[in-house]
């Protein structure tokens, strides 16, 4: 891809000469500077935050511009930062003193004094995240690259500017913010960096959960999120995330049968999944399909290898999974849950014959949920038998096509019990007791094996002869 070097289709917009008069009244230096230049260059969807690097204090800076920004929002001034924001047209324009930064080895805070540009630079994460663009009057619109980050922009390579041991060990946080934008933007790790993430993965003890989760979402919406799992095992850096996933690695074989890799095969569902859903969670459900396993794997001399209830397993994971990243235990988890939970369903009834039944008791069972379900199954058909892999994917089409018309003719993906329990207790002139429920049970099965249709009067008719079964008489007011 060809690099913009360019910059004065940005630096003669209105926003970049404010700010330039503004610097020059203050008498102070800044510089745009990180991502927003990053991206420029790389042409991608330019950033929504702008990093501005000041010479002298960034808050007098940034309630400096505000005034002069017609509609900017207030300053937001953080104060244990020494930083201020403001938000004007969509943007959200951040300023900070430039500073020199010392860390201490139990935390990610950084002990912080005031510094030079390249100061600044020097201690941030990537050469590609160091490059600025000059705001000063005196040369206004120049670019400063001490580390040439350029240059590795061009050979798509993550490189530390200083040692990555100090890089790396300051803030950890970069371990994970390599392998995402190694994943993001396909560049390589260079061999040093990539070392010293490994050597360093025990500094992931410090940094939040949230942070961490952060990253992994990042990965897990780029197209092809196995290349991040893949360096995250590779580094060690899986097992402070994702244990579970570790445990799923590996091939064993017993009297000559073996079974499959999980840990590969749960990336290449994931991947496969990507062009076919932008659903974070659905993401995370393929992530998590299988990660039952590794507990219920058995191996019996008649069957083979099994994994008897690994989905049961697999969800009572979810929970725990989310719980320990701190991640929200609302409806998303429970999505996870569930789609986990019957991630083998529709599999088995594409194995086999695809019977109206099956289809009729899957689509009662997933509700909503039901399409997602089917894309989570489909990229499950990691087969390397082109034959297998074809007729998979035929009975899957034919599955689509079968809940298509299940739905026109029954709607049972919203099921509501056609007869209430009150209408059967007037009937039969019953109090609240255990017929009731059978008789709703009888409806509800014989609907979804298309015996009578979702429709009142047919299990008004079937009620009747449950209740005729069960020795029931209709209420005196009901003949
Ligand atoms: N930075 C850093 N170390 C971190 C986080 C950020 O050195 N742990 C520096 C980088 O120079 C980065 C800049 O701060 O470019 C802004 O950080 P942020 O907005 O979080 O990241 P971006 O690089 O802009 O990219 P993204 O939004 O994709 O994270």
């Amino acid at each position: 891809m060809k690099l913009q070097t360019d910059f004065s289709k940005i630096m003669n917009s209105q926003l970049f000469h404010v700010l330039k008069n503004t610097v020059e009244e203050l008498s102070v230096e800044a510089f745009v500077i990180g991502g927003f230049v990053r991206d420029f260059i790389l042409k991608r969807k330019q950033k929504k935050d702008l990093d501005i690097v000041v010479l002298g204090s960034g808050i007098d800076l940034a309630k400096a511009l505000q005034i002069k920004l017609p509609g900017a929002k207030p300053v937001q001034i953080f104060k244990t930062y020494g930083t201020a924001m403001i938000h004007w047209e969509g943007l959200d324009i951040e300023f900070v003193g430039a500073r020199k930064e010392s860390y201490l080895p139990e935390s990610r805070n950084p002990k912080v004094t005031p510094g030079s540009l390249s100061d600044d630079q020097n201690r941030r994460d990537f050469t590609i995240n160091t490059l600025a663009i000059s705001l000063n009057h005196s040369n206004f619109g120049a670019f400063i690259d001490p580390f040439n980050g350029l240059e590795d922009l061009k050979n798509k390579i993550l490189r530390t500017p200083l040692d990555p041991n100090v890089t790396f060990s300051d803030d950890p946080l970069r371990m994970l913010r390599a392998i995402r934008f190694s994943n993001q933007l396909n560049f390589t790790i260079e061999a040093r960096s990539l070392q010293a993430i490994s050597k360093n993965r025990s500094r992931m003890n410090i940094i939040s959960m949230e942070r961490i989760v952060d990253e992994l979402h990042k990965i897990l919406v780029t197209p092809k999120p196995s290349i991040g799992f893949t360096l995250l095992e590779k580094t060690g850096l899986l097992k402070f995330i994702l244990p579970e996933l570790i445990a799923l690695k590996g091939v064993e074989e017993i009297e000559g049968q073996s079974h499959k890799d999980n840990f590969y095969h749960t990336l290449e569902v994931v991947d496969n999944l990507c062009p076919n859903s932008d659903n974070l969670w659905l993401r995370w459900a393929a992530l998590l399909h299988d990660i039952g396993k590794a507990e219920t794997k058995k191996f019996k001399h008649s069957a083979g290898w099994t994994f008897h209830n690994h989905e049961f397993v697999g969800a009572k994971m979810v929970y725990k999974i989310f719980k320990r990243l701190k991640m929200p235990l609302n409806e998303k988890m429970k999505f996870v849950q569930k789609m986990v939970l019957m991630s083998s369903r529709p599999i088995v009834i594409a194995e086999e014959q695809v019977t109206d039944s099956a289809v009729r008791r899957l689509v009662f069972d997933a509700g909503s949920e039901i399409e997602d379900l089917i894309t989570l199954c489909e990229a499950d058909i990691t087969t390397k038998n082109h034959q297998l892999f074809k007729r998979y994917h035929n009975n899957f089409k034919l599955v689509r096509e079968k809940i298509i018309k299940v739905e026109e003719k029954d709607h049972l993906r919203n099921f509501q019990p056609p007869v209430s329990g009150e209408v059967i207790m007037q009937f039969f002139g019953l109090y609240p007791c255990r017929e009731i429920g059978i008789i709703k049970e009888a409806i509800k099965e014989a609907i979804l094996d298309g015996e009578i249709p979702n429709k009142n009067e047919a299990a008004f008719e079937r009620m009747k002869e449950e209740g005729k079964r069960l020795g029931l008489t209709p209420h005196e007011k009901s003949i």
